[in-house]
């Protein structure tokens, strides 16, 4: 993790930059404040989110806050944070920028904002599942390159604002820096036209660093810098800080989710691995239809055949796809790549505890969290119809 940190900060070749991390994609404390001691900003999308940054020890100048649908106690925490609030509020609609003016104008302080553009993308131009494709017309995010304009001149009549960036996200999961390009130049063309009426801090080209789950990966999180940097430099922007929003590059390939198999299922020449973990624990697959390689714990053994990995929810999405494994079940699979959008999607259905998640340095435990006992949730679900009962 800390090697990929440092890989990026040098693809910048010392130009100012801002990595923020998405903490979106593993919010865990031992994680954030890795990333943080490697010099790494936060790119948040909630209040939470933020006062974790916060808590990690990342620098309110180092922090972004992105995402559709703030609510005004969101807002109050990204103004209060630090002596000048957090580097940019990123403001998504038109509408979203009087209400930025409103909070900042009740507690006193200038919001540092950017305004988050939608590059109107081609879909078939973002290759990527068109669940985590953002940068196109018909996705709810940023604001729609007809309305720039209009939002631009919202910011400029509201005192309370100080508009100090331009930014934008392409998509999640880019394995080419096509669409990444495409939608910066996007970016930089509207901070060219705008530089000459307004002084501007910094761009933001937004996260989606693929990485190989299988099935290649061509790029490095790196050359998404290097492209994005060299169309910076022919804009004539230079000067500006640019701030990039990684977050699965960073962590996915550097945690696993280790199943026991409970049994295994063999019915009509088809073999189920019923394994211990499900969809509640790693949802992407039920989700975006995402693969993960699956490794079986010991060796695998020949002669080989294909499982069935799934998990015990009663979803039939809950399923980890074919994988070859050994022909005798093995007693545990580990999932591999699971180190983004893992447990920070992982959810209590069907009363399942959330998964106990153990942090390794250098091949030693360094943290453990452990699992919650399976009755609180009991206990929770009792407690919510007794409020319920007394309101
Ligand atoms: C605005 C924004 N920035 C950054 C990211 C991080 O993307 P990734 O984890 O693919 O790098 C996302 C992901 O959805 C996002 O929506």
């Amino acid at each position: 993790m800390a090697a990929g940190a440092r890989a990026l900060h040098a693809a910048f070749d010392g130009a100012p930059h801002v990595v923020a991390y998405a903490v979106k994609a593993n919010s865990a404390g031992p994680v954030v404040k890795a990333l943080a001691a490697e010099g790494c900003g936060a790119d948040v999308v909630s209040g939470p989110e933020l006062g974790l940054a916060l808590a990690c020890g990342i620098s309110p100048d180092a922090i972004v806050y992105s995402g559709v649908a703030k609510t005004d106690a969101e807002l109050d925490l990204a103004l209060a944070a630090g002596p000048r609030g957090i580097a940019a509020i990123q403001i998504e609609s038109v509408e979203e920028v009087a209400r930025v003016a409103a909070r900042a104008r009740t507690s006193g302080r200038t919001a540092r904002v950017s305004l988050r553009i939608n590059p109107a993308l081609d879909a078939d131009v973002i290759d990527t599942h068109a669940h985590i494709a953002t940068g196109h017309d018909e996705a709810k995010f940023g604001v729609a390159q007809a309305d720039v304009t209009r939002a631009l001149d919202a910011i400029a009549r509201a005192p309370e604002l100080s508009l100090e960036g331009l930014t934008v996200h392409a998509g999640s999961q880019l394995t080419a820096t096509d669409a990444y390009v495409v939608a910066a130049r996007t970016l930089f063309d509207l901070a060219r036209s705008l530089r000459a009426r307004h002084p501007l801090r910094f761009v933001d080209t937004g996260g989606g660093f693929g990485i190989d789950y299988g099935a290649g990966c061509p790029v490095e999180p790196a050359d998404f810098v290097r492209a994005v940097r060299a169309e910076q430099k022919r804009a004539g922007l230079e000067d500006l800080i640019l701030f990039v929003e990684p977050g699965r590059s960073l962590v996915a390939a550097h945690g696993v989710l280790v199943a026991a198999t409970l049994q295994a299922k063999v019915t009509r020449g088809r073999r189920w691995l019923l394994v211990d973990a499900g969809m509640n624990d790693l949802l992407r697959p039920a989700l975006y239809q995402a693969r993960h390689r699956i490794v079986p714990w010991s060796a695998p053994a020949h002669p080989e055949a294909e499982w069935s990995v799934v998990g015990p929810v009663c979803e039939s999405s809950d399923d980890f796809g074919v994988h070859v494994l050994a022909e005798a079940p093995p007693d545990g699979v580990a999932i591999l790549d699971a180190g983004a959008y893992g447990y920070t999607m992982a959810s209590r259905y069907n009363g399942r505890a959330l998964p106990a998640e153990v942090f390794v340095r250098d091949g030693g435990v360094i943290a453990v969290a452990a699992r919650r006992p399976e009755s609180d949730w009991i206990d929770d679900r009792l407690a919510s119809s007794v409020a319920s009962a007394r309101s």
